[in-house]
């Protein structure tokens, strides 16, 4: 069963192609009512669905964005992408979600994919830091916006970040003044920029009290699961370990497994904080006390600036959102 076509619908009504597709696109100034509304009545009865692509290739837009992440699995990226596709669709823009394993291959891959299918535009979120598929985009003409992961080095491409040193630093600071020593460090994957900021907020405060021990930095990958074995490499190294900051909450939420398993008591024996405050972190038991990004802003803003783009309106570069402590349970 071939896709209805207006040839199809031209046959039917006894008129030309160029007719039936003056009054679908609204361009038929010199054709009776009667004409148009017989027309319009064959192409609703046989559910006729304009060619997306071929009408991109004439007014030059698909009205579509695409939407690159990491890793859909983890809720940091879905409620970024529900942000992001709740404003796309209130400024009449369609979106098309992309996972790519944080594999460079992939993210390539999309790319090419979304060029291909007439996108405006791409919101996008690396996996890895390469900047080849930022090149593919580049070369197209296709406006981009960077969002939470910044991978520009010298071009100020336009981002939309959270001010991740400082949301570690103000964590730390509290579980020093709760009198915690002790602090491991579980960092994201070291070759990812947002890592680096996060382990050097860390660092920072930990030197400027005299208690920066480089072997409690331990390197995660922002998985639940990582999380977990991660946590046993803490423990094994240093029982009497007093708090560990996670990067990301689903690694907080995998360590906290981990421990109860082993029997810690949170937080009377070990107290943890995480960094993102995705919607399930408010229903652990305890409740995960972590660093809030503002998930649904930075989606929000990163969408309106690159529609902004697409409409020709110059932009500003790097846009930063303030994270901020969430006390709970965990702590
Ligand atoms: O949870 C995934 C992590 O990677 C988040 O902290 C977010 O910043 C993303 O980059």
């Amino acid at each position: 069963m071939n896709k209805v076509t207006m040839k199809d619908i031209a046959n039917i009504a006894g008129v030309s192609k160029a007719t039936v597709s003056m009054v679908l696109n609204n361009k038929a100034i010199s054709i009776s009512d009667n004409t148009k509304e017989r027309i319009l009545k064959i192409a609703k009865e046989l559910n006729y669905i304009p060619n997306g692509v071929a009408r991109s290739l004439s007014t030059n837009k698909s009205q579509t964005i695409g939407i690159i992440v990491p890793d859909i699995i983890n809720p940091f990226f879905s409620e970024i992408a529900r942000a992001i596709e709740d404003t796309a669709n209130k400024l009449e823009y369609n979106v098309i979600f992309c996972n790519t394993d944080s594999n460079s291959k992939k993210e390539e891959k999309y790319i090419k994919l979304l060029i291909s299918k007439l996108v405006d535009g791409v919101i996008f979120i690396t996996g890895e830091g390469d900047i080849h598929s930022l090149d593919i985009l580049n070369k197209n003409n296709i406006p981009f916006v960077l969002v939470d992961r910044d991978i520009s080095n010298k071009e100020n491409y336009c981002g939309v970040y959270c001010l991740n040193e400082e949301g570690v630093r103000e964590g730390v600071e509290y579980l020093l003044q709760n009198g915690k020593k002790k602090i491991a460090f579980v960092s994201g994957n070291k070759s990812l920029k947002i890592s680096f900021q996060r382990i050097k907020g860390y660092k920072d405060v930990m030197m400027e009290h005299n208690l920066y021990d480089e072997n409690l930095i331990f390197e995660g990958d922002f998985t639940i699961e990582g999380g977990m074995k991660i946590t046993e490499e803490i423990i094994n190294y240093d029982k009497n370990i007093e708090a560990i900051f996670y990067s990301n909450d689903i690694m907080a939420l995998g360590g906290m497994k981990f421990l109860v398993r082993k029997g810690y008591n949170i937080p009377n024996d070990i107290s943890i904080i995480g960094f993102d405050n995705i919607k399930i972190s408010n229903f652990v038991e305890p409740e995960l006390t972590t660093i809030a990004q503002p998930i649904y802003e930075m989606g929000e803003k990163a969408c309106q600036v690159l529609i902004e783009i697409i409409n020709g309106n110059p932009s500003r570069k790097q846009m930063y959102f303030k994270p901020k402590l969430i006390v709970r349970g965990t702590t």
